[in-house]
């Protein structure tokens, strides 16, 4: 489904609101998803580049059914299965040059946010076969990648629908989103795969999707219809809230609310950005190797403790907490502790600020001195 909106409105104050709303990608959000709509799949073109990490792709089913799929409906496939977590540009382009000698035409992102974003970085560059991967982070957006299809097996990145590729930068020791936009043609949820993903990835995935939701409502380029989504995301986050500190048992119907609400996190964020919390958890997960929810979500309740405002004490009701202190508690239970050592802490504030993007994002002014109230808030 293709829908496009673009609105000007006055607000009561008398300044112009601009409002886009751009979501190209075909969702199909169901059990046995790949299979029921594998002739879409298919015809995207003559031969896909499967990208996936080792594991999860074939433990979980997804790589067979998507293997399945191609092969009954005649498109041939390659496989690359060397996706690391937080990939490196490096691997992109090991990646790109197999799918350009073996002749591919589209890419398929099978697995959590790694291969996905993977994906749509490697359907770029094998765009530009003599480009270098300096081209990633050139300035300058170029939307004129193969096809992509992604297919989650996680619950939290939403890069089945957003247009970011977050790659890790050996050089400068952190992570950072592509400079290009790349919409993934079509998205294929099957809830059934993440009966496979352990707890801990259900943990840190869905609080990766709640991150998602407050940086995006809590954000200056938040506007009707990017807060329409989180709205509804939340309240569909809200109704697992309880499995992922262990207050209730997990029950079938969890599975397809997960997958929704990260979907609906994605599209809330490819319309404003993500903000602080995800910009200090790139350090965190570069330096100590703490999973990308997780790092995101230990930065929450300091962020929210920030904006200080009577936005924040709504979200925090949508979700079912009175107060901070509660929410932080709850934090706390989900994802366990995180130690970031001082000089990190000092290389993360530095970095932040010199990170205009994820600045400008954020409605509240910050110097180092809020920063550092918002790690300690979180951490101490
Ligand atoms: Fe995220």
């Amino acid at each position: 489904m293709l829908i496009w909106l673009w609105g000007i409105y006055q607000t009561k104050k008398g300044q112009v609101r601009k409002m886009f709303f751009y979501m190209p990608t075909k969702v199909y959000s169901e059990e046995q998803c790949v299979k029921r709509h594998g002739s879409e799949l298919a015809a995207l073109g003559e031969k896909a580049l499967l990208v996936t990490g080792r594991h999860s792709a074939r433990s979980n089913g997804s790589l067979k059914d998507v293997e399945e799929a191609l092969e009954s409906n005649g498109t041939g496939y390659i496989l690359f299965d060397e996706i690391e977590e937080n990939p490196s540009m490096e691997t992109i382009m090991r990646a790109r040059d197999l799918g350009i000698v073996q002749g591919a035409d589209f890419v398929v992102g099978i697995g959590g946010g790694s291969p996905m974003d993977a994906a749509k970085a490697i359907a770029l560059m094998m765009r530009h076969p003599d480009q270098d991967m300096d081209y990633l982070y050139q300035k300058g957006v170029d939307s004129s990648a193969c096809p992509v299809v992604e297919i989650p097996t996680t619950c939290g990145t939403g890069s089945e629908v957003t247009p970011y590729a977050i790659l890790t930068i050996h050089a400068k020791r952190t992570k950072s989103s592509i400079s290009h936009k790349i919409y993934p043609s079509l998205a294929l949820a099957d809830p059934g795969y993440l009966k496979f993903a352990p707890e801990s990835v259900l943990q840190s995935t869905a609080i990766d999707a709640l991150g998602h939701f407050l940086e995006s409502y809590l954000n200056s380029n938040a506007t009707d219809y990017s807060r329409m989504l989180v709205r509804g995301g939340m309240r569909i986050w809200s109704k697992f809230r309880d499995v992922l500190d262990r207050k209730r048992e997990l029950i079938e119907e969890d599975y397809q609310e997960m997958l929704n609400a990260a979907t609906l996190g994605g599209m809330a964020i490819t319309h404003t950005g993500t903000s602080l919390p995800h910009g200090l958890s790139y350090y965190v997960t570069y330096e100590e190797k703490v999973a990308h929810g997780k790092a995101v979500g230990i930065f929450l309740p300091g962020y929210l403790k920030a904006a200080d405002s009577q936005t924040s004490r709504e979200l925090l009701e949508l979700i079912g907490f009175q107060e901070i202190e509660e929410f932080r508690a709850y934090i706390g239970r989900v994802l366990g502790e995180v130690m970031m050592p001082e000089e990190l802490r000092a290389q993360a504030v530095r970095g932040l600020l010199e990170n205009a993007e994820k600045l400008k994002n954020c409605p509240f002014s910050v110097d180092e001195r809020a920063l550092r109230e918002i790690i300690e808030y979180s951490l101490d």
